[in-house]
């Protein structure tokens, strides 16, 4: 099967002509609509990445996102469960500001600001076995994204439970579509 991609000319950016551009301008509009897929490509990289955890971190995804829909959750909020953790090892210092970044265009404020900090939210269950301070989280007191943080950690702390039998990732597809075929605030 002969690669019947028309190729744009140019090998250096600045070499480049307004018909490269006429060619390339399609395909990178497609990629962006396709950014979602990449992302389940992301996730599906974390399956069998357990070490001592008694879940991976693909089924710590899932099983946030499974929370949060059974909690009754808007949509938006049930996709930010599911992708939450999907930078936990390719960012491991700061993958709830990746992902939140890799999702702002399509999600709301409060989303994205308990995207950034939810770790220091989920610490909550954990800083004091670490000598840390557990209640941390209380420095954004005050801010509106607050309350949806608390909750959100809610679902997060709970999903390392191996008894819990999530539905699978196609059940949420619909919703990870829908969400990124908003129109992108960017
Ligand atoms: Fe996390
Ligand atoms: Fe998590």
């Amino acid at each position: 099967m002969p690669d019947m991609v028309k190729k744009v000319a140019f090998s250096w950016l600045e070499h480049s002509s307004k018909e490269d551009h006429q060619i390339l301008a399609p395909y990178l509009a497609e990629e962006k609509e396709r950014a979602w897929e990449h992302l389940i490509d992301l996730l599906h990289t974390q399956r069998g990445h357990e070490g001592p955890l008694l879940v991976d971190m693909y089924t710590h995804n899932l099983q946030t996102a499974a929370y949060a829909e059974r909690d009754g959750a808007d949509e938006e909020t049930v996709v930010c469960a599911l992708f939450h953790d999907v930078a936990h090892y390719v960012s491991p210092y700061t993958h709830g500001r990746v992902v939140a970044e890799m999702l702002r265009p399509f999600i709301s404020d409060t989303n994205y600001w308990l995207l950034v900090n939810h770790t220091v939210f989920q610490s909550y269950y954990s800083a004091h076995h670490l000598g840390r301070d557990r209640h941390a989280r209380e420095r954004h007191l005050g801010e509106p994204w607050y309350e949806a943080a608390v909750r959100f950690a809610t679902w997060d702390q709970r999903a390392f439970d191996p008894s819990f039998q999530v539905p699978p990732l196609d059940h949420f597809l619909p919703a990870v579509r829908r969400v990124f075929g908003r129109p992108p605030k960017f």
